[in-house]
C-alpha cells in the first residue's frame, strides 16, 4: 500500500477549507483569499480526486459570474479534477440570521429556496452527484423563538420542492443531510445523525436523501462517530461523509483528519473501507489561523496521509490471525446470526431453561480485542 495519495483514493476538499482565512470570533483575516482555480492546482498536484464549494466560495460576485466559472471549468479540464458535491451557503449573509428553511420570516425562506435552486443548477451542470444541505442557521437561542414542529414541517417543505425540482430537472443528484448540534445557533436542527435520519424517513422523496455526517459535528455532541456512520450505512443513507479531527465536546474545531480522537479515526477509516462505503472521502477541515499558506498545504497533504495510513493500520488489523482468532472468542460473528431459528416462534425460547449464572459468568474478551487495535494503531504489531 502506499501513502501518497491518487485519484482513485477519491478524496475531496472544499474550495472553503484550504480557503479559510482564518475569520474566528475574536480575530479577522490572517491569510489571502485562495483563488479556486489555485486551490485546484495544487490540491491537484497532491492527489485529490476532486474539490466541492458553496456558491458563495466559487461565484462570490455577480458581476464577474461568467469569467469565474470560465477559468474554473479550465482549472478543471487541465488538471482532470472533478467537482463530486456542491452546496448552498444559507448561513453566512445577514438575512439568514433566523435560518433559510425554517425562517420564521416566510420572505426569507421563498429567498432561500431561490438561491438553493440556482446553485443546484450549477452543481448540476459541473458534474456534481451531491448537494449537501448543512443547516447551521436552522435553530435558535431561545425556546419561544421556534415552534420546532413548524420548522421542522418548513425544512420538509424546503426539501420536498427542491426534490421535486431535481427530478424535473433529470439532474442526476442526490441530497445529503448534514446534521450539527450547535453553533452558529444555539441549538440547531437536525442535531445528530439520528435526528436527520428520522427527518429523511418523512420526505416525499426520501430515496434521494441521505447524510454527509461529519465527525466533529457527531463528537461534539459526545457521539461515537464509527457507530453513527454504520448505523447510516445499514439504513443505505450514508450518502457522503465530512472527515476532519475534534478533541470531544467543544466547539467545532474542524481539525485536520487525524488529529483530535485518533483512535476515532482509526475506526471511522475501518467502517468506510469494511462496511461497504464507496463514495468520496471529502475533507472537511479548517487550518489553524497559525498556518501561512505552506502550512495550508501541509494540513491538506496531512489529512490525506493520515487517512491512508489509518487505512493500511486498519487492513493489517483485519488481517491479523491472532485478531480473528480474539473476534472468535468474543463471539463477533455469531451477533449476525438470527437470534431464532428457522421454524421457532417466541414460544421456543420462553419454553426454554436457561442457566442465567452461567451465561452471566462468560466473560466477552472484549479487552483483549481493543487491544490488539491499539497495537496495530500504536505501530507495536
Ligand atoms: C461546519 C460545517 C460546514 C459545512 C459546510 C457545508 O464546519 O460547521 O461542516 O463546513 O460542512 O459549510 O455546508
Ligand atoms: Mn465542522
Ligand atoms: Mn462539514
Amino acid at each position: 500500500m502506499t501513502r501518497t495519495p491518487t485519484p482513485a483514493d477519491r478524496f475531496s476538499f472544499g474550495l472553503w477549507t484550504v480557503g479559510w482565512q482564518g475569520v474566528d470570533v475574536f480575530g479577522g483575516p490572517v491569510r489571502e483569499p485562495m483563488d479556486p482555480v489555485e486551490a485546484v492546482h495544487r490540491l491537484a498536484e497532491l492527489g485529490a480526486a476532486a474539490v466541492t464549494f458553496h456558491d458563495d466560495d466559487l461565484v462570490p460576485d455577480d458581476a464577474t459570474r461568467d469569467a469565474t466559472l470560465a477559468r474554473f471549468r479550465d482549472a478543471l479540464t487541465e488538471t482532470g479534477m472533478g467537482v463530486e458535491m456542491a452546496t448552498t451557503n444559507l448561513f453566512g449573509a445577514a438575512v439568514f440570521k433566523d435560518g433559510a428553511f425554517t425562517a420564521n420570516d416566510r420572505d426569507v425562506r421563498r429567498y432561500a429556496l431561490a438561491k438553493a435552486a440556482r446553485n443546484i443548477d450549477l452543481a448540476a451542470e459541473l458534474g456534481a452527484t451531491t448537494y449537501v444541505f448543512w443547516g447551521g442557521r436552522e435553530g435558535a437561542e431561545s425556546g419561544a423563538a421556534k415552534d420546532i414542529g413548524a420548522a421542522l414541517e418548513r425544512y420538509k417543505e424546503g426539501l420536498d420542492t427542491l426534490c421535486a425540482y431535481v427530478q424535473e430537472q433529470g439532474y442526476d443528484l442526490r441530497f445529503a443531510i448534514e446534521p450539527k448540534p450547535n453553533e452558529p445557533r444555539g441549538d440547531i436542527l437536525l442535531p445528530t445523525i439520528g435526528h436527520a435520519l428520522a427527518l429523511i424517513s418523512e420526505l416525499e422523496h426520501s430515496e434521494m436523501v441521505g447524510l454527509n455526517p461529519e465527525v466533529g459535528h457527531e463528537e461534539m455532541a459526545g457521539l461515537n462517530f464509527a457507530a453513527g456512520i454504520a448505523q447510516a450505512l445499514w439504513h443505505g443513507k450514508l450518502f457522503h461523509v465530512d472527515l476532519n479531527g475534534q478533541h470531544g465536546p467543544r466547539f467545532d474545531q474542524d481539525l485536520r483528519f487525524g488529529a483530535g480522537n485518533l483512535r476515532g479515526a482509526f475506526w471511522t477509516v475501518d467502517t468506510l473501507e469494511t462496511q461497504g462505503y464507496d463514495g468520496y472521502l471529502h475533507f472537511d477541515y479548517k487550518p489553524p489561523r497559525t498556518e501561512d499558506v505552506e502550512g495550508v498545504w501541509e494540513s491538506a497533504r496531512a489529512c490525506m496521509a493520515n487517512y491512508l495510513v489509518l487505512k493500511e493500520k486498519a487492513a493489517a488489523f483485519r488481517a491479523d490471525p491472532e485478531v480473528a482468532e480474539a473476534l472468535e472468542t468474543a463471539k463477533v460473528a455469531e451477533l449476525s446470526q438470527p437470534t431464532l431459528a428457522a421454524g421457532e416462534t417466541l414460544a421456543t425460547v420462553r419454553e426454554e431453561s436457561f442457566d442465567v449464572e452461567a451465561l452471566a459468568a462468560r466473560g466477552c474478551a472484549f479487552e483483549r480485542l481493543d487491544q490488539l487495535a491499539m497495537d496495530h494503531l500504536l505501530g507495536v504489531r
